[in-house]
């Protein structure tokens, strides 16, 4: 029996993916690794620089140029890790809704996500990971040991993220928020699709312990592991 060195885990956006992601990373002992903080950073400097989400050469030249650093958590308010961009912490202005807004437009340019793709492949080789994304299984580590894609409805998924909103004391209605994911859901389709040798694991109803449990069980420790 072998324990997966490298585990991919892809969805739609409140789909569980981090919550999943990070419990499993705790379990093995292995570095979590969010790809969407990437793209999250990127958009929130293109806004702060002025740049149109929909400028590919300016968005480019910014995704080559950004030094963004993901690290262990620098203060103890819930943050899983600390994302910086230059050195300053936006942790948590990554999260907020104008990012969200024109994150999945930045995203979507091929010049763009290929320097993307570049950084957190390198990341991947070290092993020992899991990395969390749409196109974890797919481009960013095709030969990933174990590929999970998380599925849950658009309702589910919409109240996840009100009670995600909630704690960081933002109130939005649930249909906006539902509209928001359905809006994303759409503009991520192209890159968010399983790999043809993906769990995929509707997660309706299932709390996280559950859930990793059951990874743990089926894929790591149990009859169908590597
Ligand atoms: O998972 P998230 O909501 O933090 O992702 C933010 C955005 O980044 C989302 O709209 C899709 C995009 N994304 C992507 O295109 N590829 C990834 N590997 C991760 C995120």
């Amino acid at each position: 029996m072998r324990v997966p060195q490298t585990i991919a885990i892809d969805g739609p956006s409140a789909a569980g993916k981090s919550t999943l992601g990070a419990l499993l990373a705790n379990a093995l002992g292995y570095l979590y690794f969010d790809t969407g903080v990437m793209y999250r950073a990127l958009a929130l400097a293109a806004l702060r620089a002025g740049i149109d989400p929909d400028d590919e050469p300016a968005l480019t030249e910014l995704a080559h140029r950004l030094a963004i650093d993901v690290i262990p958590p620098t203060v103890a308010d819930g943050r899983q890790y600390t994302v910086l961009i230059d050195g300053e912490d936006v942790t948590w202005a990554i999260r907020e809704p104008e990012v969200e807004r024109i994150v999945s437009r930045a995203a979507r340019f091929p010049a763009v996500r290929r320097e993307m793709v570049r950084q957190q492949q390198i990341i991947g080789r070290r092993g020992r990971v899991v990395m969390v994304g749409r196109d974890i299984g797919t481009v960013v580590m095709p030969d990933a040991d174990l590929k999970i894609y998380l599925q849950a409805s658009l309702a589910e998924r919409a109240r996840r993220r009100l009670a995600d909103l909630r704690r960081r004391n933002i109130e939005l209605p649930l249909e906006q928020i539902a509209a928001a994911l359905a809006e994303r859901d759409a503009l991520d389709a192209h890159v968010s699709q399983p790999a043809a040798d993906a769990i995929v694991l509707v997660n309706d109803g299932l709390s996280p312990d559950e859930e990793v449990a059951w990874v743990l069980r089926q894929f790591v420790h149990g009859e169908q592991a590597l």
